[in-house]
């Protein structure tokens, strides 16, 4: 764009006054032009603030739980719910990582992105439904047996009068994505996956999809623009959350981890920082998957014999790096996306 301003400038000169002024104005009326629509296409910004989404939260988890047609099925209602929002966590994770251990949920250990996310729905008056796929992954082969809890976990709670909602992240972004055929939802969120687009296409009367995911994975951005693309030619309303990297400091990991204290924080920190794992900005400068953070931690002692707290930290710094975690920093953008769509 800049570019282009001081090209034409350069005929300026010489010209006469009459010529100048009009060539000005339709440089003007470009570069209005130009910055409009790059604002209108800009993608809603994933610049965030970590210390505004701690796990601080006025709501006490309570959720109850069952075992239906083999898997775990966990949900919390808040009184006078809004709407329904059912979540199908990534490969590896479990209904029991959204929400905290408590006499009711002895299994449950809340991992960080998912507990706070869980927080903000309930908060925000969301009746919230969690399952386990029935492998480490989702498969399409369970869209029956969901499509079947969901509706019992309805008719048993009788929500049936609210909006149903769907999110899943990377695997269970795939699955929402294909169980929004099946399903009647008012609007979903496919976080850091494509969806199935490419090889269901897009059905009929498919619901408003919002994605959210990391630019900085390439491969799956462009995938995402695909999809993106595919359903807006099928009239189908998209949006899209751009979720950028992060520095760390040092109360991040005592900001979003409970049990993880200010004192253990800030070493992590010192350690990151003295290990060169981020940079004088406290960018982390390689995916924490490939650094050997863990090693470093596990060597100074910081973290009292419980690996579980490995497994957080990690995901604080999947998120920092953006690429390719669940965040729950986002939170509120997606819940008013749900709350957009709901008549
Ligand atoms: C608790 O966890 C164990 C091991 O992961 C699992 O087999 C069991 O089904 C879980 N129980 C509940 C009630 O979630
Ligand atoms: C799930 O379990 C219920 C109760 O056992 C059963 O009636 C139902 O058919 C099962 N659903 C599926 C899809 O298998
Ligand atoms: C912080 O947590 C560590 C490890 O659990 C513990 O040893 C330490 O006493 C705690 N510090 C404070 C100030 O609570």
């Amino acid at each position: 764009m800049w570019n282009r301003m001081h090209k034409p400038s350069k005929l300026f000169y010489g010209a006469g006054k009459w010529r100048a002024i009009a060539l000005a104005s339709v440089v003007l009326i470009t570069i209005t032009y130009v910055v409009i629509n790059r604002e209108k296409s800009n993608p809603a910004s994933g610049l965030i603030n970590p210390k505004k989404a701690s796990f601080q939260s006025s709501i006490q988890f309570r959720p109850s739980l069952e075992l239906l047609n083999g898997t775990d099925v966990i949900w919390q209602i808040p009184n006078s719910p809004k709407a329904a929002l059912f979540i199908a966590h990534g490969c590896g994770v479990r209904a029991a990582n959204f929400w905290d251990n408590y006499p009711g949920c002895l299994n449950c250990t809340g991992l960080p992105e998912e507990r706070i996310f869980v927080l903000r729905a309930l908060e925000r008056k969301f009746a919230v439904l969690t399952i386990s796929s029935l492998d480490r992954c989702w498969s399409f082969e369970e869209t029956k047996n969901v499509k079947w809890i969901i509706k019992w976990w309805i008719v048993t709670n009788e929500l049936g009068r609210l909006p149903i909602v769907a999110m899943g992240a990377s695997s269970g972004g795939y699955f929402v994505s294909a169980l929004a055929a099946e399903m009647r939802f008012s609007s979903i969120t496919v976080m850091i996956a494509e969806g199935m687009f490419q090889s269901m296409g897009v059905p009929k009367d498919y619901p408003p999809t919002l994605f959210v995911h990391m630019p900085k994975d390439q491969f799956s951005m462009k995938k995402i623009q695909f999809s993106m693309r595919v359903l807006r030619q099928n009239g189908v309303p998209v949006k899209e959350i751009r979720c950028m990297q992060f520095p760390l400091y040092p109360d991040l990991f005592s900001d979003r981890i409970p049990g993880l204290n200010h004192t253990v924080s800030s070493k992590l920190y010192d350690i990151f920082s003295h290990k060169r794992f981020i940079d004088g900005n406290g960018y982390m400068k390689h995916d924490g998957r490939q650094t050997q953070w863990k090693e470093a931690v596990i060597q100074r002692n910081i973290i009292p014999e419980n690996y579980q707290l490995l497994n957080h930290i990690e995901e604080e710094l999947n998120l920092a790096f953006a690429y390719h975690e669940m965040t729950s920093f986002q939170a509120d953008e997606i819940l008013d996306w749900f709350e957009s769509h709901m008549n």
